[in-house]
């Protein structure tokens, strides 16, 4: 029996054990997967807890996800990059950290866009610790320009120091502005459930333009709708929490899963 979770305070809300327990299901693999709520106090002790009970390995979500990675043994490059860790697995009672955000992410686009192409300026809204995953991806994947748009500058100002070649800082203010755009990105809060809607004119994009946002609840943001209506392609933010999974699924049973239509559905209800 395989035994994995997700820890967080809170934790409750996590979509994570309805998609790993799909792909226990599904590839019958005798497993199981629990939502573990644990305060940032006892991040040591609870996580102690876990390797003495046989884990194989665990997600991480808010307010865990840098504060854990001093707790672990080794870390990959995506995890350091990011400066944040969301997966370890526990091998002979040690922790190794990973980060799958910006795999995510990635994989996401490509699911969706077959034929994206990487080589434009991409736009990305926000600067927090979802933006840090969605830039490191975006270099990562050889993207030649991003531009960082955030409410807060100093917080973009950060951001832009992942690569001070490629990275430019476009102004709050003017994230209307969006001549030169090829992808453009939304990262923060604005538009998810209970929260103000993003508020930003579309016009000067171009009709080419990707629009994507990491926001799934709604599924069908403001953002994108307002994308669909001038005829952009849209990428949803439901396969970025979807395909994040894949690798720490991975990490535990040695099965690489898929996303389908039925787990997405699951998620979204
Ligand atoms: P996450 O981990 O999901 O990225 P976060 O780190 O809290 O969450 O980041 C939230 C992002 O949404 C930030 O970029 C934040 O902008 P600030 O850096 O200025 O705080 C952005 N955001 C949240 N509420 C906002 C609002 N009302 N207007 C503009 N940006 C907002």
């Amino acid at each position: 029996m395989i035994k994995a979770g997700v820890i967080g305070h809170p934790v409750a809300h996590s979509k994570s054990p309805v998609i790993h327990g799909h792909w226990f299901n599904a590839y019958r693999i005798e497993g199981e997967y629990q939502a573990i709520d644990i305060a940032p106090d006892q991040l040591k002790s609870g996580i102690q807890k876990l390797i003495d009970e046989g884990y194989a390995g665990f997600n991480v979500t808010v307010p865990h996800k840098i504060n854990v990675m001093k707790l672990c043994d080794t870390l990959d490059d995506d995890a350091q990059a990011i400066g944040a860790v969301n997966t370890v697995v526990v091998r002979d009672g040690k922790l190794h950290g990973y980060n799958t955000d910006a795999f995510g992410f990635i994989e996401n686009l490509k699911n969706a866009l077959a034929d994206f192409d990487i080589n434009q300026t991409a736009v990305l809204l926000g600067a927090g610790g979802a933006a840090r995953a969605i830039v490191h991806a975006l270099l990562k994947e050889g993207a030649p320009r991003i531009l960082i748009c955030n409410r807060s500058y100093d917080k973009a100002e950060e951001l832009a120091r992942m690569d001070t070649a490629r990275i430019d800082i476009l102004e709050w203010e003017n994230r209307s502005s969006m001549e030169e755009c090829g992808l453009l990105i939304n990262s923060t809060s604005l538009g998810m459930k209970g929260q103000p809607p993003l508020n930003i004119n579309l016009v000067t994009l171009p009709s080419e333009a990707v629009v994507y946002d990491i926001v799934y609840a709604p599924l069908m943001t403001d953002f994108l709708r307002q994308g669909q209506l001038h005829g952009h392609p849209i990428v949803t933010g439901i396969g970025m929490l979807l395909h994040q999974a894949r690798p720490a699924f991975k990490a535990w049973t040695g099965v690489m899963p898929k996303v389908d239509r039925t787990l997405m559905d699951k998620v979204l209800t």
